[in-house]
């Protein structure tokens, strides 16, 4: 039996991958904010901190997967600390526990915003690993116009897209034959997009930016088996990547970019 820790398994995406990670005989740790095994913030350093000792202590010392969900979409700057921060900082602290896993395995959850135009300055202080910087700069942005302060959201998916690239490949993640990657769902019917979708006006505004020509909007479902499929042992060979899981919105976007 693998132990898999799921952050946002309240909710959306989070919820539907914990439902499936049981039903296939998985011990799941859940993590979120309410209605979770274990109860923590993951927007603050000593949330994350206490997210991870609580995980391992509820896991009984034995994780072989983390699924990091968690996320939310505001235009306010505390997306960049919950979004970015709140996954890496949770894997940097739950990766000396998952290294003696077996089989060891990180998935996120990145976007297909990943790929919008997103500030690089917002990008590079993420990477940077300074949380106050990044927070300053992202003021600048949530303080203008609905449009303007959307920026935080593509730049922290950007950032963690471009992290799990990076650290994928380096002796404390490929050295401890931990692959990390990503899978970037399009629009999710989850709670998350439900108001955005209530009006034929605003779902005319995220179809245009998120065009889905296979199959329309996606239930959670089917980000959940792409992420447990990678959250799995059969993953060997694929680390770094971001998996587009959205309908065909990154071939349209980004066309013959390859
Ligand atoms: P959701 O709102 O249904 O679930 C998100 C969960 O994360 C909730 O249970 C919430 O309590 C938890 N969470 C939020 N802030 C937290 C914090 N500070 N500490 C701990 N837990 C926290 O949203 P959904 O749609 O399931 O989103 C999951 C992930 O998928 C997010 O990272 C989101 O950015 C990403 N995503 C969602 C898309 C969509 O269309 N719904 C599209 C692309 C990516």
């Amino acid at each position: 039996q693998r132990t898999v820790v799921i952050t946002g398994s309240a909710s959306g995406i989070g919820a539907a991958t914990a439902q499936l990670a049981r039903e296939q005989g998985d011990r799941v740790i859940g993590v979120d904010l309410r209605d979770a095994d274990v109860i923590a913030d993951l927007s603050t350093p000593e949330g994350r901190t206490q997210a991870a000792e609580q995980a391992v202590a509820a896991a009984d010392g034995r994780i072989d997967a983390v699924i990091a969900c968690a996320g939310i979409a505001a235009p306010i700057p505390k997306t960049l600390s919950i979004n970015y921060f709140g996954v890496v900082e949770l894997l940097q602290a739950l990766r000396p526990t998952l290294a003696e896993s077996a089989a060891p395995r990180v998935v996120a959850v990145s976007s297909m915003a990943s790929l919008q135009p997103a500030p690089a300055e917002l990008v590079e202080a993420l990477l940077a690993g300074d949380e106050a910087l990044a927070l300053e700069r992202a003021e600048a942005y949530t303080s203008q116009d609905q449009q303007t302060a959307y920026a935080v959201y593509p730049a922290s998916k950007r950032a963690l897209s471009r992290w799990l690239r990076r650290a994928s490949v380096t002796d404390e993640w490929a050295g401890a034959g931990i692959p990390l990657n990503a899978v970037a769902p399009g629009t999710v019917l989850t709670p998350m997009t439900k108001e955005l979708l209530a009006t034929e006006e605003s779902r005319a505004f995220v179809d245009q930016s998120v065009p889905m020509p296979l199959n329309y909007h996606q239930p959670p479902e089917s980000v959940a088996t792409l992420l447990l499929f990678l959250a799995s042992p059969a993953t060997t060979h694929t680390t770094g990547q971001t998996v587009y899981c959205d309908g065909g919105a990154d071939a349209v976007l980004r066309g013959d970019d390859i």
